[in-house]
């Protein structure tokens, strides 16, 4: 019997945690919708990540501090919906679990039972090492995130840079340890200097995923519309545009709109036909 080949097998949270060791570099790419999360899902990307981005991408929010436990499990359905290889991670959104053990494991388990999510994403490092196993007692999968959490934007007083002293670099590192030892499976690493990103990778066994934190990360993470170019403006300095859905989609709908105007649209070939005339000889498009 011939063995499912890689690329078909089902990215799991224990395949994440042996990618380092299995020499594979993962690949996440946030996910809002299912059919953004089949097509990356049959392109291979490993995790799709239900980002609370969702809501500076999608909802027209200023940061992700608005985004609500019901908006989170309406995206995460939907894009679990989409995807079938890849593992589908949620995000916990600002108040979702900081206000307590109990609301977190309710709040996470809600991901995990109510819309099929796999694994949750909490920000925050030594300070969450007990929500951590907490969560994992409710057989909650955990993936950490440190460096510039955008949960914590007032606190840094703006979506800055993490770790460019030498004793924030030694924090980080030390929080990567302690949420190591509580049992996530895998750790994003935001917003840092590439040679921290490079001494938190080197100093834990978990895999780490970076995001603008260099090129010694065991994987790297895009925001879709950043990889997109489905956001106004240039990328952030750390993101490579893979694609312009800006350009692609406003020409469609110029073209779009020509057509109607010129009454170009539809044509003969796109409109359903009746067996016998039912009107008069009026012109297409005039009522
Ligand atoms: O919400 C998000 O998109 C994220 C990524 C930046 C890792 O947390």
């Amino acid at each position: 019997m011939s063995s499912v080949p890689e690329e078909l097998r089902k990215v799991t949270v224990p395949v994440v945690r042996s990618a380092r060791d299995a020499g594979i570099r993962i690949v996440m790419l946030t996910a809002y919708d299912a059919p953004t999360a089949r097509l990356l899902d049959e392109a291979g990307v490993d995790i799709l990540l239900v980002g609370d981005s969702v809501g500076n991408n999608v909802l027209g929010y200023d940061s992700t501090l608005p985004v609500t436990m019901d908006e989170m499990l309406h995206h995460t359905r939907a894009v679990v919906r989409g995807a079938r290889r890849a593992l589908v991670v949620a995000d916990m959104p600002y108040l979702s679990y900081q206000t307590g053990r109990r609301d977190a494991v309710r709040n996470a388990g809600r991901f995990i039972k109510d819309a099929g999510a796999a694994a949750v994403k909490i920000e925050g490092g030594r300070r969450r090492a007990a929500l951590v196993r907490a969560l994992l007692d409710a057989e909650i999968p955990v993936m950490g995130h440190i460096g510039l959490t955008p949960q914590s934007v007032h606190v840094m007083g703006g979506y800055r840079v993490q770790g460019k002293r030498v004793d924030e670099a030694r924090a980080l590192i030390e929080d990567a340890r302690a949420l190591e030892e509580a049992g996530i499976f895998s750790l994003v690493l935001e917003g840092m200097p590439e040679p921290v990103g490079r001494a938190v990778t080197a100093a834990v066994g978990t895999p780490t995923i970076g995001i603008g934190a260099g090129r010694y990360c065991d994987g790297q993470v895009l925001v879709f519309h950043d990889f997109a170019g489905f956001n106004p403006g240039p990328p952030p300095r750390f993101a490579r545009r893979y694609a312009d859905l800006n350009a692609v989609i406003g020409d469609a709908a110029r073209r779009f709109i020509a057509d109607v105007r010129q009454g170009s649209f539809p044509s003969e070939s796109e409109v359903y036909s009746a067996p016998t005339p039912l009107t008069s000889d009026r012109r297409p498009g005039r009522g």
